[in-house]
């Protein structure tokens, strides 16, 4: 596809995007941000003190997703479930800050909301605390939190499956969506049996690696892990988004696509495959062709890793990054 006719293509998506609706079903966690610098050496224990200037709050793991649903300009819903502690209020907070509705956020009492603290001193990490429980939920607040998202699901133009496997994940949760058009799970690989049936998964070149058994060490590894994929999740695509290397895409139907990453500086990986799902779900929400859904995801995580920190991706920023790609 020429450049031109890809912005023409990436800008009418993004307008048809504008008023899709789309679910993201998934662990959600708070990310606490420390920031400071290091003037000297604890006098308790040999360890760095950080005289704190910042402290910030923002949406992690499946709320990445959501947020950068809501940076490329869809409606977006979000089922997950916190503690019923402070930050799992926090969390609200910040989904109702975007325009998230999260009605069907679930607070139970057996389990602490995922939170990752992270100490910044002078760019560098210094070190991380996580608070977590990665049990399966409680058979009570399954049934309750499947029927708020079969509320849902029927509703929307697209869910999207956010696995970071924090034990929210059953062959329930999967079901409860049925109902939905466009299915679509980012999954972790002891999970990835129970998308089978999905529209589209899309793993990282590890992940696919380890759940197909198959080592990506080059495009025949690839191809053969793709189709192995596809062939044991029943489904329609399967993705393979590949760090530097760019992102594969391989259909039920023959479809193949390889396409090259499109960063100009790289800061910061994180999150990317958050921006992919998310961009890619919306696109296809909007009824995209899937080559030119993944075209975009591929600008937008090009575009999210230029930044540092989990970052999103607006349609400007992609649109621009389209035209600045032209090759010459
Ligand atoms: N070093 C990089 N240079 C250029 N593009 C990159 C780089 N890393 C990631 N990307 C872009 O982001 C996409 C997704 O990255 P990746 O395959 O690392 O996903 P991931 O491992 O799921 O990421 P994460 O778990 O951090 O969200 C890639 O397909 C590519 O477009
Ligand atoms: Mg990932």
């Amino acid at each position: 596809m020429s450049e031109a006719l890809l912005e023409r293509g990436a800008r009418a998506l993004f307008e048809r995007m504008r008023d899709k609706r789309v679910l993201v079903v998934g662990d959600v966690m708070l990310d606490e941000w420390v920031w400071g610098r290091v003037s000297r050496i604890s006098p308790e224990a040999p360890v760095p003190v950080v005289a704190v200037s910042d402290h910030s709050f923002t949406l992690g793991g499946a709320g990445n997703v959501a947020s950068n649903l809501r940076a490329a300009g869809a409606r977006v819903a979000f089922a997950g479930v916190v503690g019923d502690d402070a930050e799992g209020r926090r969390l609200l907070e910040l989904f109702d800050g975007i325009e998230v509705d999260r009605s069907a956020t679930i607070a139970v009492s057996d389990r602490p909301t995922t939170r990752k603290t992270r100490i910044v001193a002078h760019h560098q990490q210094v070190v991380r605390a996580d608070w977590e429980s990665s049990e399966p939920l409680a058979t009570a607040d399954r049934t309750r939190f499947c029927a708020q998202v079969a509320r849902l699901a029927g509703d929307c133009d697209a869910v999207i499956l956010s696995d970071y496997a924090k034990g929210l994940f059953s062959r329930e949760v999967v079901e409860a969506v049925r109902g939905a058009h466009v299915v679509t799970a980012d999954p972790k690989p002891k999970n990835i049996g129970l998308f089978t049936g999905v529209t589209l998964v899309a793993p990282n070149a590890g992940e696919a690696s380890e759940a197909s058994g198959i080592a990506i060490k080059d495009e025949a590894s690839l191809e053969r892990a793709g189709t192995e994929l596809l062939a044991r999740l029943s489904c329609r695509y399967v993705v393979i988004t590949r760090g530097e290397r760019g992102m594969a895409l391989f259909g039920a139907d023959g479809a193949r696509l390889i396409i090259p990453s499109v960063a100009r500086t790289v800061f910061d990986v994180s999150g990317a495959g958050d921006t992919v799902i998310a961009v890619l779900t919306a696109a296809l929400a909007a009824d995209a062709r899937i080559e030119l859904a993944l075209q975009l995801a591929n600008f937008a995580a090009g575009v999210v890793v230029e930044k540092l920190g989990t970052a999103t991706a607006s349609p400007e920023e992609i649109v621009a990054l389209v035209g600045g790609n032209s090759g010459g």
